[in-house]
């Protein structure tokens, strides 16, 4: 089915990027590329994710942008609250901060720092309880795809923590679809592959909550400005969650243009 009455959502994830002086100058550059031909809000969401580090300076930073910019902490602690957790930073302390997004279950994370489906259900908890809104990550290894597994994989991946999320909050989540296989590696999903997947998470979605035809899906893995306007043409391929391009401001504004125009 189209998702193409759901604005577009391009976000920006910086990883582990860049150095302070780099982060200041590619908001600035960014700002000023908005300033010069505004994206409007009606036509794309934009976000940016950085580290923890630098999330309330590119918040300040970003206040005053012609276009708003909301802002993405890229994990958040499976704990709850506040208490003696050396190095976690709780929902509840985002918020406070003024964070209303988040990231969760990115493969990076699945996969180097051991966030299982039991840890991802407390962090899904703990963000939704605090009011955050959730960018939940799923995708399927180069094996699994190559098994003809990719969409049982992801579905998984999407019930694993669809029992605790209640009707309402189904309206703070997001889905962004990464294939593992295309993160960073220059490969890109096909726009045909893409879409299947797409329409495959919106038919799943829809089984679970009649929420599910109006959630976004981003697709990640590889986005650039050569190939966001095939991507955002697919009608249920909601926006693009982009890595390594999102830390090129003009690379990043170009991909954001192709989203806002295309819907
Ligand atoms: P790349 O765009 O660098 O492939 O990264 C995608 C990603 O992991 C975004 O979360």
């Amino acid at each position: 089915m189209s998702g193409s009455t759901i604005i577009p959502w391009v976000v920006g994830n910086w990883k582990m990027n860049p150095m302070q002086a780099n982060t200041q100058q590619l908001v600035q550059q960014f700002k000023q590329l908005l300033q010069q031909e505004a994206i409007s809000a009606q036509d794309c969401h934009i976000g940016v994710a950085p580290t923890t580090l630098t999330l309330s300076t590119v918040q300040t930073q970003l206040a005053d942008a012609v276009t708003p910019i909301v802002t993405v902490a890229q994990d958040v602690s499976r704990i709850a609250g506040t208490g003696a957790y050396t190095g976690e930073v709780s929902a509840e302390l985002l918020k406070d901060s003024g964070i209303e997004f988040v990231l969760i279950g990115h493969s990076e994370r699945r996969e180097i720092f051991g966030d299982s489906p039991a840890i991802l259900i407390e962090k899904m908890k703990n963000a939704l309880v605090a009011g955050l809104t959730v960018i939940y990550c799923v995708g399927e290894t180069l094996a699994q795809r190559e098994a003809g597994q990719a969409e049982q994989v992801v579905l998984q991946q999407i019930c694993d923590v669809a029992a605790i999320v209640n009707g309402d909050q189904w309206q703070n989540i997001i889905i962004a679809y990464e294939p593992i296989w295309a993160i960073g590696t220059g490969k890109t999903a096909s726009p045909a592959d893409a879409q299947a997947m797409h329409a495959h998470i919106r038919e799943g979605l829809l089984q679970i909550t009649p929420a599910g035809k109006d959630l976004a899906i981003l697709y990640g893995g590889s986005v650039k400005p050569e190939n966001a306007e095939e991507l955002a043409a697919c009608p249920d391929i909601n926006g693009a969650l982009v890595g390594g391009a999102s830390l090129d401001a003009a690379s990043f504004y170009k991909i954001a243009q192709a989203f806002a125009k295309t819907k």
